[in-house]
């Protein structure tokens, strides 16, 4: 892995690599559409006047490094402003990008992230198991963050998401918007001197994972520019994926370094994700009808939005109103769209319960393959 002062970037970019440097400044080097995914943990601007003391006197550790100090709520917009549109100008257009913040922050950065033109598809709630309690008893305890994530805009639909692969990650139940992850603890947080915390805000691999496993494919490129510790980096490695990391301060670059060089093995997910969808993407709808899972006559429906439904016929076409197509090109005639994954448009009724159509079809994948 090599650590470089600064990059001057080609369509050739060098990958596993930790950039020293401003983020905006060294975000400006990259090409238009040349990264797959970005995750960013930006500086939450916490605006922390007093020291908090826990009621035995002890000082509570909590987020006073100088870099998350700006002077105004507007110099911290204008920064987020600067770095949010040149993630936007890097994202290829079928990339995604995640933002992570508290309630200081997610807020200005979700009003910025739309006024830029990027479109959020989900924002998910990370749920702490073990948060840090509230001392003064003036609140209730913050266990929450919010992660944004996004695709370039409204029109960029082809963005990467794993659909079954979290499903399966997550016990074969469809993965909801609230993520449980423990703070990061233990053997996982980096120590420094006298054992203190290397790094105040070291984030859950666990979330990482999530993360990336979800929205990139093996190969990808991963970019973080608040790269810290480099736990995007350890998590990239350990599923397949490449990493580009900035982060200014050296000490997190010399911790995020040795933390990458020691990851030896990888997850057992890392290789999930295209051998999977590359044998779903081969079944043909046409074989659901020939292992009865779906019958001629049937009737498929959409969600309630649209609210059309259509005959399937003997040749596994579909049959809406006075049209016969796939049921991708059905779907995208009631969609008034170019085109449609009928796979997650369709549903059907399956003992008395509503089962979109890709169930059905991972349903036949995992019996042939024995999964
Ligand atoms: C919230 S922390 C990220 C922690 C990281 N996710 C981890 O798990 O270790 C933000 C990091 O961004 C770095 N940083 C702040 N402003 C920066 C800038 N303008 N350019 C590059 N890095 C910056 C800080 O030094 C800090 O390490």
């Amino acid at each position: 892995m090599d650590m470089i002062k600064s990059a001057q970037y080609t369509q050739n970019m060098k990958v596993n690599t930790i950039i020293q440097g401003d983020c905006i400044e060294e975000l400006k080097k990259f090409p238009n559409n040349s990264i797959d995914l970005i995750f960013a943990d930006p500086p939450y601007n916490m605006q922390l006047k007093n020291v908090l003391y826990r009621p035995n006197s002890t000082k509570v550790d909590g987020v006073d490094d100088e870099w998350d100090k700006f002077s105004s709520f507007s110099e911290y917009d204008e920064f987020c402003t600067a770095w949010l549109s040149e993630c936007r100008r890097i994202l290829k257009d079928t990339g995604s990008i995640w933002i992570i913040g508290t309630y200081h922050n997610i807020f200005r950065i979700g009003n910025i992230m739309l006024n830029l033109g990027l479109w959020i598809l989900n924002d998910v709630t990370w749920h702490k198991t073990n948060p840090m309690p509230n001392f003064l008893g003036t609140r209730f305890t913050n266990a929450t963050e919010t992660l944004l994530w996004c695709s370039k805009g409204e029109q960029y639909k082809k963005y990467t998401f794993n659909y079954k692969i979290m499903k399966k990650y997550n016990c074969d139940k469809q993965m909801t918007s609230v993520w449980q992850i423990a703070l990061c603890t233990g053997d996982e947080r980096l120590k420094g001197y006298g054992g203190k915390k290397a790094h105040s805000t070291q984030k859950p691999e666990e979330l990482l994972k999530r993360v990336i496993l979800s929205t990139s494919k093996q190969g990808d490129i991963v970019l973080d520019p608040f790269f810290g510790t480099g736990t995007t980096g350890a998590v990239a490695k350990k599923l397949k994926r490449q990493f580009i990391g900035i982060e200014k301060e050296s000490e997190y670059i010399l911790l995020a370094e040795n933390r990458i060089k020691t990851v030896k093995t990888f997850f057992p997910e890392a290789g999930w994700i295209e051998e999977e969808k590359e044998k779903q993407n081969r079944v043909p709808f046409k074989v659901l009808l020939k292992e009865h899972l779906i019958n001629a006559g049937d009737l498929l429906y959409t969600r309630k939005t649209y609210g059309a439904t259509a005959f399937v016929l003997p040749d596994g076409k579909l049959k809406y109103k006075d049209q016969t197509g796939s049921i991708h090109r059905i779907g995208a005639i009631i969609q008034q769209t170019p085109s449609c994954n009928g796979w997650k448009f369709w549903y059907i009724t399956k003992d008395d319960r509503s089962v979109l159509i890709d169930d059905l079809r991972d349903e036949y994948f995992r019996k042939k393959h024995g999964i």
